[in-house]
């Protein structure tokens, strides 16, 4: 195990709200689907991630940004005129490399809300695991802030999604050094399967998302918040205090 680290799970747009205006280190995770779109992306070129609330928002939005895209999903699809609907599979595309992507989710972007240029906000998923992890542990060192792992939760309430991966994050985050508290992505795959969530994008047509979305560490990228868009973290940014 090494040196302690103050870190604490929670979920939903309040504890998300508090844990900003407590200047904590934050890490929002959307495993199905938000938070691997956006790793996704921006792996595969994406300029930056611009996550908005509502699907007119967007559509005002993307007149400010005539060579960005429209991405995100009302009930799993991508709402009608989107070029994008939020399966990080089809962000495996090099016609996205340099290009904004504005995005809007049911739970990712309503969670996040509109915080302010002073929030720290990472991205986490089984994507980045590894990455996310040390990343929080470094921010937080360098501001002397506990970071706050939050899921973005449902409308419905739990999503057992993320709080199963938040866990499996705090695990990489308190002992980084420490063996996983998963064996191989059968594992994760089936825990996201069963999720209430996970069925439904069975049913909706996306089980390969689920798939995708269970594999760890494919990319070593941590999406952080930067002037209202996500980019790639990279540790001569300038970090709010
Ligand atoms: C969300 O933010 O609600 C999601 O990521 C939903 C999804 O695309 O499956």
């Amino acid at each position: 195990m090494s040196d302690s680290i103050s870190v604490n799970h929670s979920s939903g747009p309040e504890a998300l709200a508090e844990a900003v205006t407590r200047n904590h280190v934050v890490v929002l995770v959307d495993v199905l689907r938000a938070s691997s779109t956006i790793i996704t992306a921006l792996a595969n070129g994406a300029f930056k991630i611009i996550p908005v609330p509502t699907v007119e928002e967007a559509r005002e939005r993307i007149y400010h940004y005539p060579n960005g895209f429209l991405a995100g999903e009302r009930a799993a699809h991508p709402p009608a005129g989107f070029d994008y609907g939020n399966s990080p599979r089809s962000f495996l595309t090099t016609r996205i490399k340099g290009r904004p992507i504005i995005l809007t989710t049911s739970n990712f972007t309503r969670t996040l809300g509109k915080p302010p240029d002073t929030a720290t906000i990472l991205v986490g998923a089984f994507l980045n695991i590894d990455h996310v992890a040390k990343t929080a542990r470094y921010l937080s060192e360098k501001t002397a802030q506990p970071i706050s792992v939050i899921s973005a939760g449902s409308m419905h309430g739990v999503s057992t999604e993320d709080d199963f991966t938040s866990y499996q994050l705090i695990i990489r985050i308190e002992d980084p050094e420490g063996p996983p508290g998963y064996a191989d992505i059968g594992d994760l795959a089936r825990e996201l399967l069963v999720s209430r969530h996970g069925s439904l994008l069975v049913r909706a047509g996306y089980e390969d998302d689920i798939y995708f979305c269970a594999q760890p560490n494919r990319y070593n990228l941590t999406p952080i918040l930067q002037d209202g868009g996500f980019v790639p973290f990279s540790s001569d940014m300038k970090i709010p205090k």
